[in-house]
């Protein structure tokens, strides 16, 4: 009987309560043991029973319903050095863990990825050491590892939605009505700021679908100097035809061509100055995090949480680590490594200036 852990890790995301639920009972189900590691990769620096723990069928009874990360997340300096990532390989090993499924966004998979291809030399190291015994060094010598892509940001390559976007998108489409109905009463504008990092699925998505006048995110980047000129013109034009309100979408991460950020503020002084509009800024922060899961995400987590359990027992030392993805409405497994490389080519498109690859990279063919 294998051991199979769960953590989350990162920013939490709605659903990720439907992803542990679906990982701890499909494992049970399977005839194994279910553990979970609590904080995120602290609990495996920390290590110990108390943030390894093992956990039975009616340990999660209810989550899907529930908001946030029930086995708490983090971001961890600790685990970005090796040191930290040789105590969370002891750790696992002490636990008797076989494997271990990590719930989280872009950059906990990349350290979860890291995690998995310094295995061979961590538990070489914790041997010579005497952190560990022969016989399990023998036993653990390959980390058997899966992710489930949880993040509202929708930013990683290779799977259509990740687990709590949609829940995200929910909340701001909310926000944004409410801003419209105290917006129209006043006839004023708003520039609304959304989270999404560096990838702008979250502003875009919600500009569509509340009918904002203008969005601004990072794969598609103005000129400097010219973006003012171009909103301007569509917002009079749309006042010119009766229009009350005007939403302007600006994704936290909004750049121009010359990666000079743009903030509310810019949006905010040039709507006032140059239309002489009533403008408020609303910045929608950590409520888009916040609440429970929308039925999609709660789907989403529970499919991909029994994949990934199928995807660790099928997985032998040559397969690939597998990313539970989703694409054209079918629960797929991507090899991890691929994943993460191909999402940091986005960041580089950007930073590198090549905004139509970046945009193409994105996975927003719909759109396009
Ligand atoms: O990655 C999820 C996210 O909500 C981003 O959209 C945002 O930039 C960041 O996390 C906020 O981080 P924190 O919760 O640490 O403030």
């Amino acid at each position: 009987d294998k051991a199979i852990a769960v953590m989350t890790s990162g920013g939490d995301a709605q659903g990720m309560n439907s992803n542990v639920r679906a990982i701890v009972r499909s494992a049970i189900f399977k005839g194994c043991r279910a553990f979970v590691v609590m904080e995120g990769y602290e609990g495996l620096v920390r290590g110990g029973p108390e943030y390894i723990k093992e956990v039975c069928w009616e340990d999660v009874r209810g989550w899907s319903t529930e908001g946030g990360t029930n086995i708490g997340t983090a971001r961890c300096l600790e685990f970005r050095q090796r040191e930290g990532r040789l105590l969370g390989a002891q750790h696992l090993i002490e636990a008797g863990v076989d494997a271990l499924i990590v719930c989280g966004g872009d950059g906990s998979l990349t350290g979860a990825d890291l995690f998995r291809s310094e295995w061979p030399s961590l538990i070489d190291e914790l041997l010579k050491t005497n952190r560990i015994s022969q016989e399990q060094y023998t036993r653990y010598q390959h980390l058997n590892i899966c992710g489930t892509v949880g993040s509202i940001d929708n930013d990683m390559s290779t799977t259509d939605a990740t687990i709590g976007a949609y829940s995200a998108l929910d909340r701001i489409c909310t926000a944004v009505d409410y801003v419209e109905a105290t917006a129209n009463s006043h006839s004023r504008a708003f520039v609304v700021e959304v989270m999404g990092r560096n990838c702008g699925w979250l502003a875009l998505l919600a500009g569509i679908a509340t009918s904002a006048d203008y969005i601004f995110i990072p794969e598609n980047p103005p000129v400097p100097g010219k973006w003012q000129d171009g909103m301007c013109e569509i917002i009079s034009q749309h006042r010119s035809h009766g229009k009350r309100t005007s939403i302007i979408i600006i994704a936290e991460g909004a750049i121009d061509t010359e990666l000079n950020p743009i903030k509310p503020e810019d949006v905010h002084k040039v709507l006032c100055d140059r239309l002489k509009l009533d403008t408020r800024i609303t910045t929608l922060g950590h409520v888009q995090r916040g609440g429970t899961a929308v039925a999609y995400d709660r789907i989403l987590a529970t499919l991909q949480g029994v994949e990934a359990v199928n995807a660790v027992l099928e997985s032998t030392a040559d397969t690939p680590s597998p990313l539970i993805a989703i694409n054209e409405n079918k629960i797929t497994r991507k090899p991890l490594i691929d994943s993460v490389a191909l999402t940091k080519s986005v960041a580089d498109a950007i930073q590198a200036k090549d905004f139509e690859k970046a945009m193409s990279l994105r996975d927003t063919e719909f759109i396009e």
